[in-house]
């Protein structure tokens, strides 16, 4: 029986190759936080991430991706997702929510791929739709997490030349001793 890792986790499926991964992840194995909207790649309610990559999982047969990583909402944050529930919490982003699954996983994938985008670049990329209409605070909140994630990178950056400069200092200091 094919295996495929969802959420880090190997799960088994006999189901029809050709059924798309949403059917799967909602009817087969309980995962209903990625939702349904229009069944045709337009709205993307049905968001997942495959191997850091944003995929409408209501148009991918289930079997074109088993033998890549799948998150799915319900899965362990990394830090783009982090960055991204945090900031969407501290700037009150969703409204009913229904299409937030969705929305924070595009983000994630966005900003793994463009740590600073700017609006006219989230409005090209995150495509997925919301009746609530919170397109104005998913473009400040996405600037948020991105600044965040910007931030422990260059705090990584910093501790690590420190670290170089120290090695440096302490051979130049020991070279003049
Ligand atoms: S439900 Fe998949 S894009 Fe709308
Ligand atoms: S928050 Fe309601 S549909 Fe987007």
């Amino acid at each position: 029986m094919p295996t495929l890792t969802i959420n880090g986790q190997p799960r088994q499926t006999d189901a029809e190759p050709a059924m798309p991964l949403l059917w799967l992840l909602r009817d087969e194995l309980g995962l209903t936080g990625t939702k349904f909207g229009c069944g045709i790649g337009a709205c993307g309610a049905c968001t997942v991430d495959v191997d850091g990559v944003a995929m409408r999982a209501c148009i991918t047969p289930w079997s074109a991706v088993a033998d890549r990583p799948i998150r799915t909402i319900e899965g362990a944050a990394d830090a783009a997702v982090a960055a991204v529930q945090a900031a969407w919490v501290a700037g009150q982003v969703p409204q009913c929510g229904y299409c937030q699954s969705g929305m924070i996983l595009a983000s994630a994938a966005l900003l793994r791929r463009n740590p600073a985008p700017s609006d006219a670049e989230i409005d090209a990329a995150i495509t997925n739709l919301c009746r609530c209409g919170t397109y104005g605070r998913v473009r400040p909140a996405l600037h948020a997490a991105a600044k965040a994630l910007g931030g422990a990178a260059a705090k990584a950056l910093d501790v690590a030349a420190a670290k170089a400069l120290g090695g440096a200092a302490a051979k130049a200091t020991g070279g003049a001793a």
